[in-house]
């Protein structure tokens, strides 16, 4: 189908929340007035390589995170390598999104959140004034745990991003080609004109992920992408993140031990409190982890 138009990032996007408090158009189009866009170029400049020896795409020091008085992250380390899948897991309200949040400042749309430490993206500190988190989130995308296309259509959906980065892509070609790298295409070829709201809750994920991966991001964070889905759709999405994996980082918080075991490279275990208790690869954390309390919490013991 041929397309020349391109959908406008109007007002008519309402706000949407996905249930962890975070308003998805807005976080797109929202940007911190007076501060220099955070574009390619930015990365290779001042402030870079503070990791030049690591392979650390993603890089977080004494990150500590409050809503209020209350702790959510307390001192993380963590350095998350590029290109494989990082799975975040741990008991309920142990940090996790939060932590996700930070990396593509998702927070800053929390108005009691305060964030001190250091996340680093590809060794520049993503909190530095200088940085503007739209941009910032084209290089780092995100996926919810339920499925929140925008009122639009298919094609629209997938466009949008694209627009609002004013992007200067074929868009006909790029919809197309995110939809077919979400594994989408084919069901959805002769109907990108309807609404993306019609879809199966699977399909309407795997449109979120054909939304967030159309600008070409480096990173995909998914908070649970498939915690609201059947067993097929989830497996179709863990298959996608498979192959998602050979292009770009992912890091995915799932409360699903045996998805983050099938899945993943990486994993790591945050406990009650905040506290990041162990990060290694995941065949090591769930066969031989270090600490007692990640074998009691893999065990099944608590949490
Ligand atoms: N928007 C928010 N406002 C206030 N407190 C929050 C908010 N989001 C999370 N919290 C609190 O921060 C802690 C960590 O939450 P969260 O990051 O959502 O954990 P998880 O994703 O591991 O379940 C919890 O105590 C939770 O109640
Ligand atoms: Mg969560």
């Amino acid at each position: 189908m041929a397309r020349k138009d391109t959908p406008k990032a109007d007002d008519s996007v309402e706000q949407r929340t996905d249930g962890s408090g975070s308003t998805v158009p807005e976080s797109m189009t929202q940007s911190d007035s007076g501060t220099t866009p955070l574009l390619d170029e930015s990365f290779d400049m001042d402030g870079r390589s503070t990791v030049a020896d690591s392979d650390a795409i993603i890089e977080s020091r004494d990150l500590n995170v409050f809503y209020d008085e209350t702790r959510a992250l307390d001192g993380v380390d963590i350095q998350i390598p590029d290109n494989c899948v990082t799975a975040l897991i741990g008991p309920s309200g142990c940090g996790k999104s939060t932590f996700l949040r930070c990396i593509n400042r998702m927070n800053d749309l929390i108005d009691s959140a305060g964030v001190d430490g250091e996340l680093l993206f590809d060794g520049k500190n993503v909190y530095d004034d200088d940085v503007d988190p739209v941009a910032l989130r084209r290089k780092i995308g995100m996926v919810f745990q339920s499925p929140n296309p925008f009122p639009k259509s298919i094609y629209d959906n997938v466009a949008f991003g694209l627009e609002v980065q004013d992007m200067d892509v074929d868009v006909d070609e790029t919809v197309h080609s995110a939809l077919e790298r979400a594994a989408l295409l084919e069901e959805v070829e002769d109907q990108l004109d309807s609404s993306g709201l019609d879809l199966s809750g699977g399909q309407q994920q795997r449109l979120c992920i054909a939304r967030a991966i159309a600008p070409d991001p480096d990173v995909i964070l998914m908070d649970e992408p498939a915690s609201a889905l059947d067993p097929v759709a989830t497996s179709k999405i863990e298959d996608l993140i498979e192959d998602l994996a050979e292009e770009y980082t992912v890091v995915i918080v799932t409360h699903n031990m045996q998805q983050a075991a099938r899945i993943s490279d990486k994993t790591a275990v945050f406990l009650t409190g905040g506290e990041l208790v162990e990060f290694d690869d995941t065949d090591k954390i769930f066969e031989n982890p270090e600490h007692d309390r990640v074998e009691d919490y893999i065990t099944g013991k608590f949490g």
